[in-house]
């Protein structure tokens, strides 16, 4: 497992439960991991841009499966440098990893498969791109065209707004990454995620989730990786989940393979339900998080044999991945600060949270010295849960996060809340 986030260690929980390990005597390691993850695998430190290193570390171990957890090691090609070496990797090549890596790709993409998505331009020049703003209106949509740690999308409610942060844009404020901008037109409707499991040839259907993405309660404040998510998202009803399927996963994974590039991993498609129907916000080369989380929690399945059919070309000999009929929530709590500068260091108490079968997934933690658990980061613990129904899953999370002694953190209250006034 490489990685260090919530989603990371719920993997790795997952991963632990699997037959492999639990039962054969497999092995889970973890680069660098966390306190959360050390209690399902060993794990170590090590540079992930050193391919060369990360092959000696399999080599030596005898590693099985690499599953990569974040998208930077993907859209820097470590999966194809592992693969070239014969080992399975769960997660795309380099090519592949586009998708996330370069939104003009994805928006290109979409157009040679007939993808339904925001209309765009690709601009590679401030004054290309202000000139650009005459054929929208706004809000203008700004993005910078690669990784930006999630950062690197503007909607700018006014053309002065949107021209200052296509200075800062190109200005360097995401540096290689804001060399290249894609503007794009303004959809509105509710947005949802949907999850699939892919070897480049066969394409499965992992699940559905919502996150809450802003800071405050009620969805107000500054942007963030997401305060909490839930899984089903009942917006998302079996109709359209056809109709995304069909109209959007299947070609993309068509597309990709027809051009010489296969998609393998999970691709998690950021969609906007909009009254012209399901279209692509963005797409994803890696698990959410949270939403990681939230589909680990109900997925009913050995997860090591899917991501290794995934790693083999062989998901078309799998059964349909099952989830339970339950909904799953988790409730981020985070560091005092975060989005801004995060208060770090503070102690953690996790004692009695997981009595009533919640899980508390680390996404910020370290042990000091002193064996004491402290926040490393701005999102710190990811308090999972299940239940019946979302109310019933918000419930018992909400009653986990009250048994969290965490001073100098803070959590949203109202996670979910869209999805209990539908239901
Ligand atoms: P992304 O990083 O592409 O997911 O963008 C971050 C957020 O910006 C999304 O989750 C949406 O809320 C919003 N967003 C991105 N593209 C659009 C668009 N074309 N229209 C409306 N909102 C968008
Ligand atoms: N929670 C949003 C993301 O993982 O990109």
């Amino acid at each position: 497992m490489l990685g260090s986030g919530g989603r990371e260690h719920a993997l790795s929980w997952k991963l632990a439960q699997s037959r492999a390990i639990a039962k054969e005597g497999g092995k889970l390691f973890a680069s660098p991991g966390n306190p959360g993850i050390a209690e399902h695998a060993e794990c170590f430190d090590m540079e992930l841009t050193d391919h060369d290193l990360v092959i000696a570390f399999c080599e030596q171990e005898r590693i099985g499966l690499v599953v990569v957890g974040p998208e930077a090691p993907l859209v820097d090609g470590l999966a194809d440098s592992l693969r070239a070496e014969g080992f399975a990797v769960f997660g795309p090549s380099k090519a592949a990893a586009q998708l996330e890596g370069s939104k003009g790709f994805t928006k290109e993409l979409c157009d040679r498969a007939n993808i339904p998505t925001a209309g765009y331009v690709r601009t590679t020049s401030l004054d290309e791109a202000k000139a650009a703003l005459d054929r929208f209106s706004p809000p203008y949509v700004l993005k910078a065209d690669g990784l930006a740690a999630g950062k690197g999308v503007v909607i700018a409610e006014n053309r002065a707004d949107a021209e200052d942060a296509l200075a800062d844009m190109f200005g360097g404020q995401f540096g290689a990454a804001g060399a290249e901008v894609v503007i794009e037109e303004f959809m509105t409707g509710e947005e949802v995620s949907y999850f699939a499991l892919t070897d480049g040839a066969s394409i499965v259907a992992f699940g559905s989730a919502q996150d809450h993405k802003r800071v405050g309660e009620g969805d107000t404040g500054p942007n963030t990786g997401g305060m909490g998510a839930y899984s089903p998202a009942s917006i998302l009803t079996p109709e359209l989940r056809a109709e995304v399927m069909q109209k959007i996963l299947t070609p993309t994974v068509q597309q990709l393979a027809s051009e010489g590039t296969p998609y393998s991993g999970v691709l998690y498609a950021g969609l906007m339900l909009t009254e012209e129907g399901p279209k692509l916000v963005e797409y994803n080369c890696r698990f959410g998080d949270p939403e990681c989380q939230v589909l680990m929690m109900r997925l009913e399945e050995d997860l090591a044999d899917y991501m290794l059919a995934c790693a083999n070309n062989a998901l078309a000999s799998m059964e349909r991945p099952g989830f339970s009929s339950d909904a799953a929530m988790t409730v981020v709590m985070a560091a005092k600060g975060y989005p801004g500068t995060p208060e770090k260091g503070g102690a953690i108490d996790l004692d009695g949270a997981e009595a009533d079968g919640a899980k508390v997934f680390h996404a910020g933690t370290v042990l000091d010295d002193d064996g004491v658990l402290r926040a490393s980061g701005g999102r710190v613990l990811n308090v999972t849960a299940r239940g019946k129904d979302v109310k019933a899953a918000q419930e018992a999370a909400y009653a986990a996060v009250k048994k969290v002694d965490f001073p100098s953190g803070f959590y949203r209250s109202d996670i979910g809340w869209r999805e209990i006034e539908r239901s």
